[in-house]
């Protein structure tokens, strides 16, 4: 299938996942995010993803990156608005800089990139996938911030599905669990508190382990897939049922 697919935070963990299944499954990918060797690794021995080092953060990033695609391969299927951060921030130690960081990345950016792409996913009747997390809809403590951009993300989801269904595009979100990435490492935690976090964690989710950036990226895939043309408005949690305990 000649889809052509933009994802979000291509050089590393879920997103370097989503890249090379999407290229796997015969889709042209353009990888995004801001280091340029990280992109050049994931499209390493895949031919048909090409990377665009840039910051999503930055004014115009959003045109930059659909007029790239489309000027490429003249259309657009998929976006995968994957790029985030997290950070721990208790409410007594609350810094206005890393609200802002959190907003700018994981909601603005994301629905500036939906809104240049649109036309074309008009055209091409595509699909969106945010990627939330489980704590977009639990509690998260030393974490809210972050958690809120979450629940803004499945809000956005839900409300841009029902705005768009009539025009046949389709948005849906995955949310993740704890997954082996750099995310808490971007995030300025030390390994070792990062081993003791990823520690506790897996022993409480009832499936047993950490879940892999490939769990992610297959379900990725599975809701952008046009033969899946009845799901929309959607947040499928991924985090061996960490949810329900
Ligand atoms: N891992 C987990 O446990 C987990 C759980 C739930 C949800 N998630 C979500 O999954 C998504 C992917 O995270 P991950 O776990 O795969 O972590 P990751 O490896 O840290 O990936 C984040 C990616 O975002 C890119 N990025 C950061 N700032 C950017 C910017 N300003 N412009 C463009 N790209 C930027 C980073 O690349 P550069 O630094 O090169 O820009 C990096 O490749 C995030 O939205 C995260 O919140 C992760």
């Amino acid at each position: 299938m000649d889809r052509v697919a933009i994802v979000s935070g291509a050089g590393s963990g879920i997103g370097r996942a989503t890249s090379i299944a999407l290229a796997e499954s015969g889709a042209r990918v353009l990888g995004v995010g801001r280091r340029k060797e990280a992109l050049e690794q994931t499209a390493h021995g895949h031919s048909t993803i090409a990377v665009l080092p840039l910051d999503i953060c930055e004014e115009g990033a959003a045109d930059t990156v659909v007029a790239t695609a489309v000027e490429w391969w003249g259309r657009i299927d998929v976006l995968v608005n994957n790029a985030g951060v997290t950070a721990v921030m208790p409410l007594a130690d609350t810094d206005r800089s890393v609200i802002s960081r959190l907003f700018d990345l994981n909601v603005t950016a994301p629905s500036m990139l939906a809104h240049a792409a649109l036309p074309h996913l008009r055209d091409s009747s595509g699909s969106i996938v945010n990627v939330s997390s489980t704590y977009g809809h639990r509690p998260l403590a030393g974490g809210a911030h972050y958690a809120a951009t979450k629940s803004a993300m499945e809000q956005l989801t839900r409300s841009w599905a029902l705005e768009l269904a009539p025009e046949g595009v389709r948005v849906n979100a995955i949310a993740p669990g704890p997954t082996k990435t750099d995310v808490l490492a971007a995030a300025g935690l030390p390994q070792d508190a990062i081993a003791e976090l990823l520690s506790h964690e897996r022993d409480r989710i009832p499936t047993g382990r950490i879940g892999d950036p490939k769990d992610v990226a297959d379900w990725i895939l599975r809701v952008a897939d046009p033969s899946g043309p009845f799901i929309t408005g959607q947040v499928l949690t991924l985090d061996g049922g960490l949810e329900l305990v």
